[in-house]
């Protein structure tokens, strides 16, 4: 892991845009960043033009968290080429906002115009049980932290707008594909913490009263990259736990949060199989 404070943000860019073009002459047209228990996501009618370890990488961090296995693979149908992101990079791991998002900006480099980004979450709305998916209305930046602080221009501007930071248009294209493969979506707002630890109950039920449905450790940041360097963006959440915060909460486990991730992952890469045709 580098040291925070010595993060060069678009030399590592550039550096590991110049070394996965080295390797890939061509442009990606759309990303996805794949959260826990999606990480295998194969799509039927694409086949795999190359793939990169992140560690193999120059200029990207590493990724240190469980069940991420840190991959970047380029695949195509002969008309789209995607990025497929196996893993990212979390402010818990130790990383800073713009080690985070240096995945982010790289994709953006590499030509994607948009970012589908997943993730797991605990739920915060009662309504929704573990293995259930939501996709993101919108968000609430709980971190502390924001990958553009102390930036150059290099990527966007100054203050970047976020008051339309998931698309529209994807959203119910996505809404659309759920009702015709009878998969149920939940529309909500995640809150992004920074972890490790998990919330007190206190918080959540906090985060409850802000009007959040979901809450997790990633995604905000790259969100907010991803709009900086103008990128459309679509959120799927995992719901893999309960997170209510109330008198019934029960202790989190990370079994739980993997065993549901991967059942709500199943119905994420339904989705995903259909938006991609
Ligand atoms: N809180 C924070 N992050 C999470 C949770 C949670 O309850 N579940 C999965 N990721």
């Amino acid at each position: 892991m580098q040291a925070t404070n010595s993060f060069d943000l678009a030399n590592s860019v550039t550096t590991a845009r110049d070394y996965i073009q080295s390797e890939f002459a061509g442009l990606i047209d759309q990303a996805v960043v794949l959260g826990s228990g999606l990480s295998d996501l194969a799509l039927k009618n694409y086949s795999s033009v190359i793939e990169f370890d992140y560690a193999d990488i120059p200029g990207l961090p590493e990724s240190t968290a469980p069940s991420h296995q840190g991959k970047l693979k380029i695949v195509s149908n002969g008309e789209q080429t995607l990025a497929l992101c196996a893993g990212r990079h979390h402010l818990y791991e130790g990383y800073s906002a713009q080690q985070v998002c240096a995945l982010t900006y790289l994709l953006n480099a590499l030509g994607a115009n948009t970012l589908i980004i997943t993730n797991a979450a605990g739920s915060l709305n009662p309504e929704y049980n573990p293995g259930d998916v939501m996709l993101i209305e919108d968000h609430i930046n709980f971190t502390g932290h924001n990958p553009v602080r102390g930036q150059d221009q290099t990527f966007g501007i100054e203050f970047p707008d976020m008051s339309q930071a998931y698309d529209n248009k994807l959203a119910e294209t996505m809404l659309s594909i759920a009702d015709s493969e009878s998969v149920s979506l939940h529309k909500g707002i995640y809150i992004g913490v920074m972890g490790p630890s998990l919330e007190t109950s206190a918080e959540r039920r906090m985060f409850r009263t802000f009007g959040a449905d979901a809450v997790g450790m990633s995604t905000v940041l790259e969100v907010i990259a991803a709009n900086h360097s103008d990128m459309r963006v679509l959120g799927l959440s995992a719901i893999t736990n309960s997170a209510l915060g109330d008198e019934n909460q029960q202790p989190d486990t990370i079994e739980e949060v993997l065993a549901h991730a991967s059942i709500a992952g199943e119905q994420i890469k339904r989705l995903l199989e259909n938006y991609f045709g």
